[in-house]
């Protein structure tokens, strides 16, 4: 549970507020690439923050992400014309380039333009995702690279959803490990044979669902990190071994899931206002698993009764808060769970449902929700912290050697080493990332 005051600061993050500024000192995703993939192409709105603003791809390819509204009298940009270098208003003619500086009146007797400059901020393009830094300039840091930076273009896929509620609701499931016992549940997993892997090492995708189901009650252990955290929950397959499902939060609003045998596909959780949220999801390096441990991914189960869109660009919603997700109390009683046919619905179902903005006054947590209780923590630390001066957390650091893992343990095995650099499984992927590299070079 958390005081009413303490819910507020969590939650809200508009200009001035405490978490706001502490969010605005971390590069953040403000759209995808794709949204807009050419030079002169239409501007897209982006809300992000609480802030209004366009962003567009000048003449030149040059990025600009400037605020909305025209300071001549109030026009959407975003209606602009995206031309010969610049976003010209379509009221006035009144035009500005990627950094925010009029640069031309053309409806003015005498043209004053060079002493108007609107907001623009920072961007860098990096994985099909342009990032934007909304902090005072005095305290930019270098952009986080995630491993982006060095991502063939071929492994680039990075998709938006939007989600309907507060963004610290929407990373609470990420962090929540114990939900998928329950909710993303179906009466078919009973079906999945045995194929063996129930036992110390690496289980197939298939079985794993087996242990989601066997055992509701996950212990969550959670280990401290430069980064944020990485935490485990470890489930009793039903041959008596623990399983360990690994996920690691990386400060302030980004997780990377468990998965077999080790999972670094990020989920940035960036919020467009304190209502509505955008979960952006990208790959960080290119598919690397030599011996194809963990089989094919659990929703290709012949009986798997889920939609699993694939994913791709700005995803359209289809299951909603005003037709109750298309719920079917007919497949509740008799085949999931839920009874939402989307996989990610049934979250978006479970983090909207709670309202725009829960009152965290009201909850009762228990053992499962050590992890979110942790990441409460955190973010409430440090918007405190840099309110009083205090530096925030992971600005810097290698951000490719974060990731998170899966694997039945054997006696005595520490969860806290899978998915490091020290894990085998990593150095063997490595490695045939690196032949896989020199291939491509002699290829050349
Ligand atoms: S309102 Fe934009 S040019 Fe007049
Ligand atoms: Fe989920």
């Amino acid at each position: 549970m958390l005081s009413r005051e303490d819910n507020e600061i969590l939650t809200r993050v508009g200009p001035g507020t405490p978490m706001g500024s502490l969010l605005r000192r971390y590069w953040m995703p403000a759209c995808l690439s794709a949204e807009i993939p050419e030079p002169d192409g239409p501007p897209v709105r982006v809300r992000l923050l609480g802030e209004n603003l366009v962003a567009f791809r000048d003449s030149a390819g040059a990025i600009g992400l400037i605020e909305e509204e025209c300071p001549h009298r109030g026009a959407s940009l975003f209606f602009g014309r995206n031309e010969e270098c610049g976003l010209r208003c379509t009221y006035h003619g009144w035009k500005f380039d990627v950094t925010g500086q009029c640069t031309d009146q053309r409806s003015e007797l005498h043209s004053f333009a060079h002493k108007i400059k609107i907001t623009s901020y920072p961007v860098h393009e990096s994985g099909g995702i342009v990032w934007a830094y909304l902090g005072p300039a005095a305290s930019m840091t270098p952009f986080r690279d995630f491993g982006t930076g060095t991502l063939p273009a071929a492994s680039v896929t990075a998709v938006k959803e939007v989600v309907r509620c507060n963004w610290v609701q929407s990373m609470d499931g990420d962090l929540d490990t114990a939900h998928i016992s329950n909710l993303h549940q179906f009466d078919a997993i009973d079906d999945v044979p045995d194929d063996g892997t129930d036992r110390p090492g690496y289980p197939s995708g298939y079985m794993s669902m087996k242990f989601w189901r066997h055992d509701p009650r996950a212990a969550i252990e959670v280990q401290d990190e430069w980064h944020g955290f990485r935490y485990a929950g470890i489930r009793v397959t039903p041959n008596g071994y623990r399983h360990a499902r690994v996920t690691a939060y990386i400060f302030p609003a980004s997780t990377i899931i468990a998965q077999i045998p080790f999972s670094t596909r990020q989920i940035f959780v960036v919020p467009v206002d304190d209502y509505h949220t955008h979960r952006y999801s990208f790959a960080v390096t290119p598919p690397a698993n030599p011996r194809g441990l963990g089989g094919p991914p659990f929703f290709t189960f012949e009986k798997y009764p889920f939609e699993m869109l694939p994913p791709g660009g700005v995803v359209e919603r289809k299951y909603t808060p005003e037709n109750d997700y298309l719920i079917d109390r007919v497949a509740q009683k008799g085949i999931s769970y839920s009874g939402i046919a989307d996989f990610r619905s049934q979250d978006m179902m479970a983090t909207e449902s709670a309202g725009p903005i829960y009152d965290r006054t009201r909850e009762h947590l228990g053992s499962t929700d050590v992890a979110v209780i942790r990441l409460h923590r955190m973010l409430l630390r440090a918007a405190k912290g840099l309110a009083s001066g205090e530096e925030p957390p992971a600005l810097r650091g290698d951000f490719r050697a974060i990731r998170g893992a899966e694997k039945v343990l054997a006696e005595g095995e520490d969860w806290r080493a899978l998915g490091t650099d020290e894990d085998p499984v990593v150095a063997e992927a490595l490695l045939s990332l690196e032949a896989a590299g020199e291939a491509g070079e002699a290829a050349h």
